[in-house]
């Protein structure tokens, strides 16, 4: 086994995660316009498993379709829906990497532009490509930012429906073989609508209180465990403070997360920000450029505080800064998400940054057999120096 942090396995329940690098859930606007993922998300996710992430995770997937975010959104509202991700999870095992799905609902940021067609609701975007707007819902009638469309406040009973949609969602993404489930609670999405006193506004059992603010989140969790399998691990995604006066902070996040532990949560996700509309992700409320790592402090006091796994996610750039995270302890796995779309292969590279001889032992061999050989001719023009190492007799997943 590895003596690198990052490089080594981990068993949560009865899932052995290879290394501790994750690929962070993203959308991609790429599904057909009734929520099916295709090719395109099997070849996309399929290089982040061929290059050795420990974990691939698919995009949210919405539970509704109310609760898209834009018309190329991925679903998981309809059995249909199986039939594309089977394959996804299905490739992605074969590499020996571990399939995790994320599910949630948009919410209050439902029904807009994609980011690069402008991000604007789609009541107001004078779209050029007629797409009409739909009802969106939140936890209350508040906007997700100024300009956004109103939401619909929902319902009692509109609540325990949804709450009913997120098992039967889990349960799907076992069908379809995936090994993790994630919870989308962050980034000002329905969920979170109903964490933040920013957001919630309810006075009945789902708003004023802390304890009532949580329900919402603690009843999901419940409902998907009685679908997810109790082998196979499950993670929340939190927006763990909100960086507004009168928002979510740390010690909120904490006590949240000991009660999700207690409903059978096995890992918090820690990101945050993303209550008050896009430019509220990331640090941008503060006006100060995210610094790398700039979410793991949360990771590290969530880890410590609630005895309960953590995953850090935010500009992780470099191996030895994310090593540096596994090694002291500061959360259990690192997950990317820019960086792995500018640098595919950042796995397979740290791989071989680890490796004593800085060769390509660890790669699949019919791409590490022929760069060792590369290698040595680079290095030296005698044929008799050009002998291939380890890498040769490989198999893809020693
Ligand atoms: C294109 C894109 C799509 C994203 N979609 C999701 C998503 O579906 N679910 C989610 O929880 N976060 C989403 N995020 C946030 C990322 O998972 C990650 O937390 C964030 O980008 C910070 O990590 P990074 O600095 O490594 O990019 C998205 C980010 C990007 C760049």
């Amino acid at each position: 086994m590895s003596k690198i942090s990052i490089l080594k396995p981990l068993v949560l329940k009865e899932i052995t995660i290879p290394n501790r690098i994750v690929l962070s859930p993203m959308q991609m606007y790429m599904s057909d316009k009734d929520g099916n993922t295709t090719d395109w998300h099997l070849a996309h996710l399929g290089k982040f498993a061929i290059a050795k992430f420990g974990v691939v995770f698919t995009e949210v997937l919405c539970i509704e379709k109310r609760g898209r975010s834009t018309y190329s959104d991925a679903g998981i509202w309809n059995d249909k829906h199986v039939k594309n991700l089977k394959r996804i999870a299905s490739f992605i095992s074969e590499q020996g990497s571990v399939p995790a799905a994320q599910i949630g609902h948009c919410g209050p940021k439902s029904s807009r532009q994609r980011p690069y067609d402008g991000l604007q609701p789609l009541s107001k975007s004078k779209d050029k490509k007629n797409e009409l707007p739909w009802e969106i819902v939140s936890c209350s009638a508040i906007p997700a930012a100024p300009g956004y469309d109103v939401p619909h406040s929902l319902k009692i009973t509109e609540i325990e429906k949804l709450i009913k949609k997120f098992g039967q969602s889990a349960k799907r993404c076992f069908n379809a073989g995936f090994k993790i489930l994630d919870v989308h609670a962050a980034h000002g999405y329905l969920i979170h609508s109903f964490l933040s006193p920013i957001s919630n506004k309810r006075n009945d059992k789902y708003g004023g209180s802390r304890e009532n603010r949580i329900r919402f989140a603690i009843e999901i969790a419940k409902e998907i465990r009685k679908y997810w399998p109790n082998e196979y691990p499950l993670f929340f995604r939190l927006s763990c403070i909100d960086r507004f006066a009168g928002g979510i902070e740390i010690d909120d996040t904490i006590e949240l997360s000991k009660k999700l532990k207690n409903v059978g949560v096995d890992l918090i996700d820690c990101s945050s920000g993303g209550i008050k509309g896009p430019n509220s992700l990331f640090s941008l409320a503060s006006k100060e450029a995210p610094k790398p790592g700039f979410q793991v402090p949360f990771a590290e006091k969530i880890k410590k505080k609630c005895d309960i796994h953590t995953m850090s996610v935010g500009m992780i750039l470099e191996p030895d800064q994310a090593n540096d995270i596994i090694k002291s302890g500061k959360s259990d796995l690192i997950a990317l998400g820019r960086e792995a779309l500018y640098n595919p292969n950042w796995a397979l590279q740290a791989y071989r940054k680890y490796a004593e001889e800085n060769n390509f032992d660890e790669w699949p061999p019919n791409v590490g057999w022929w760069l060792e050989v590369r290698q040595r001719m680079l290095k030296s023009s005698d044929p008799k120096d050009w002998k291939v190492g380890k890498a040769a007799n490989n198999t893809f997943r020693e």
